[in-house]
């Protein structure tokens, strides 16, 4: 476990869907049994499809979902077992952007304001000079200019708009930094500043990052390691250069595979990988390895045992029975 960024070990969310009064509900898994480390300056990108898992992994880690068993250490702090208000003291250091900058600015505050309303909740010692340094300083870091301050949300491109939510998650000068699809709404050449952005800002401040995306082609440009999440499990774990070079489960290679144009400039990612039919309903998973209704190279064994999460020699951890039989012996 790395002692100065994030450990999370064995998370698991269970949601109970209603059928009814008199029903009993369903049990519905979002997230089983993940393990992952993102140590500080170092980004770690979470893909998957719609409905696997990330935003509710994300959110179990800021404890905004109730997780089963898990163990989630934020620098030598084990989270799950601070009390309401010790947990209070530290979550300024845990910060999240989302996907849709407009939605979740206040369109009735100035910029300034609204960047500034972390410092009054978390930093009431402050004094009013020293706070507008403070909105001034994450201002210029984003790259916003200082006469846009008093201006409101809707005057700002989307792009723009992001760089505001940006400013306000960086104000207190946090450690960690959740991005749940937070490039998915902007345009391509939008998307490629926000991204250099969020590493400048990581170079600067060491901030460890946790990125989410169904797309691989923007998880691939940001990453140190990159997690491929189905159904709510780690299909395979990886450091980006190993995942891209030998993908070894076959969600993961039929990502990639998915990932169109020979220029990297431009590859994108369809919507849905070209794996057959849609992902089974996580009330009802498969038997077995939670992939199989989908995978070319299904056997027997697939239908009935859960593949274990292997480790293999170059850093890579795999789930598929097929695909560890290459593991070299120890
Ligand atoms: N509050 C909730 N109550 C019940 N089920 C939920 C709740 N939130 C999420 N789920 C279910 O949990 C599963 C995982 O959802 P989650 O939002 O984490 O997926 P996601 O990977 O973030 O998807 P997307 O890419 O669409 O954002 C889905 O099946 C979803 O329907
Ligand atoms: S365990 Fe079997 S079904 Fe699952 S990914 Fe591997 S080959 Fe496919
Ligand atoms: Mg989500």
């Amino acid at each position: 476990m790395s002692e100065a960024g994030l450990s999370v070990r064995n998370l698991t969310v269970n949601y109970s869907i209603s059928r009814g009064p008199l029903a009993k509900p369903d049990q519905l898994r979002a997230v089983a049994d993940v393990d992952l480390d993102i140590a500080p300056g170092k980004t770690l990108g979470i893909v998957g499809e719609s409905g696997c898992g990330k935003s509710t992994l994300a959110r179990a880690i800021l404890r905004l979902e109730r997780a089963e068993g898990a163990t989630v250490v934020w620098r030598g702090a084990d989270v799950g077992s601070l009390s309401d208000a010790e947990f209070r003291r530290i979550r300024p250091d845990m910060q999240m952007i989302f996907q849709d900058p407009l939605a979740s600015l206040n369109p009735r505050m100035r910029v300034a304001d609204i960047i500034a309303e972390p410092l009054l909740t978390h930093r009431r010692d402050l004094g009013r000079v020293e706070r507008d340094r403070l909105v001034a300083e994450a201002m210029q870091r984003v790259g916003l200019r200082p006469e846009m301050a008093s201006r409101f949300p809707h005057e700002f491109s989307g792009g723009q708009a992001q760089r505001i939510g940006i400013a306000r998650a960086i104000v207190l000068k946090p450690g960690l930094l959740i991005c749940d699809e937070a490039v998915s709404a902007l345009d391509v050449s939008i998307q490629a500043q926000v991204l250099a952005l969020l590493k400048g800002l990581q170079r600067e401040m060491g901030l460890s990052i946790l990125f989410i995306s169904h797309d691989l082609a923007v998880v691939r440009h940001i990453s140190d390691d990159i997690m491929v999440l189905y159904l709510g499990r780690v299909a395979e774990y990886a450091p980006r250069d190993v995942l891209f070079a030998q993908p070894r489960h076959p969600y993961t290679q039929a990502l990639i595979a998915s990932v169109l144009s020979s220029d990297p400039n431009i590859e994108r990612m369809h919507q849905s990988p070209d794996i057959g039919p849609d992902m089974p309903s996580p009330i009802n998973p498969p038997s077995g390895c939670p992939f199989h209704t989908r995978c070319s190279r299904v056997e027997a064994q697939c239908r009935s045992e859960r593949p274990a999460l292997r480790q293999w020699p170059d850093g890579a951890r795999v789930a598929c029975h097929v695909a560890n039989r290459a593991l070299p012996v120890a």
